[in-house]
């Protein structure tokens, strides 16, 4: 299994903080902002990573991360995106590293506790379509949010005014070979976006979508009142280790 983080966008909800810097830079307690994805994908056995990137300060990803001594890597691979034509569009890119393995895409603002690696071996026996992670929230309006009857996911709405459930759709997302194709049909969103929450869908009406619930915490960190709560959440329960 690959996998992909994806760390372009513009940060805008969190300017000033991101008008020179890129908003995966900025620390969550004690690392920048990316350290944890990169963190996540290790603990789960996955090495062979690809970086996402975009907006201010690409280059300083190299100078910060260069091949991923830290983390155990060998190598890290990077792309860059222009613009911020959404999540979907940013995952478009990493079709060549891809290259028809199954892959496990987490967002670069997402912090999680827990060890992923049961979440991953599940959609390693999962024959093909995707798998998604979900979790209850308090504000499921800020997130793509799953309509679930008797426990089934029966439709995925993003930003919803009225929230269906109180789960939100996680930024760790797995999917096989397929996402790619479908991208390239995709039409951006009235925000113009290509949309995630869309690619999720197409999967449902195929009838080829599961979902674990994540334990432990999580949190993006693409606001200030987020960026605050994830490094706070860092410093009181740290994170899961093997
Ligand atoms: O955090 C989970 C949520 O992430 C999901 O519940 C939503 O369904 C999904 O749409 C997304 O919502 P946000 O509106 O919070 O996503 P945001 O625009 O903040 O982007 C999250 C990350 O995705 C960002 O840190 C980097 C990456 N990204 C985003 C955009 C728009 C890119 O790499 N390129 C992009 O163009």
């Amino acid at each position: 299994m690959k996998g992909v983080i994806l760390a372009g966008g513009l940060g805008s909800r969190l300017h000033p903080l991101t008008k020179v810097t890129n908003k995966h830079l900025l620390p969550v307690y004690d690392k920048p902002m990316i350290y944890y994805p990169i963190e996540t994908l290790v603990q789960a056995g996955i090495k062979d990573i690809l970086i996402v990137t975009g907006g201010n300060s690409a280059g300083d990803f190299l100078r910060l991360l260069g091949n991923g001594a830290q983390f155990g890597l060998h190598h890290i691979n990077y792309t860059y995106q222009e613009g911020e034509g959404g999540i979907a569009h940013a995952l478009g890119l990493a079709k060549h590293f891809a290259a028809g393995d199954k892959i496990v895409v987490i967002l670069g603002d997402n912090i999680i506790q827990e060890d992923i690696t049961t979440h991953v071996q599940h959609f390693e026996k999962q024959k093909s379509g995707a798998r998604l992670l979900l979790k209850k929230v308090p504000d499921p309006e800020r997130f793509g949010v799953p309509t679930l009857k008797w426990g089934k996911i029966t439709e995925i709405i993003e930003k919803p005014k009225n929230p269906k459930s109180s789960y939100a759709v996680i930024g760790i997302y797995m999917y096989d070979a397929t996402v790619f194709n479908f991208i390239k049909t995709l039409k951006p969103s009235k925000r113009g976006e290509l949309e995630i929450t869309d690619v999720n869908n197409w999967y449902l009406k195929q009838g080829k979508l599961e979902y674990d619930i994540l334990k432990g915490f999580w949190t993006d960190a693409g606001t200030f009142e987020s960026l605050f709560k994830a490094g706070t959440l860092v410093e009181k329960h740290g994170r899961q280790r093997k």
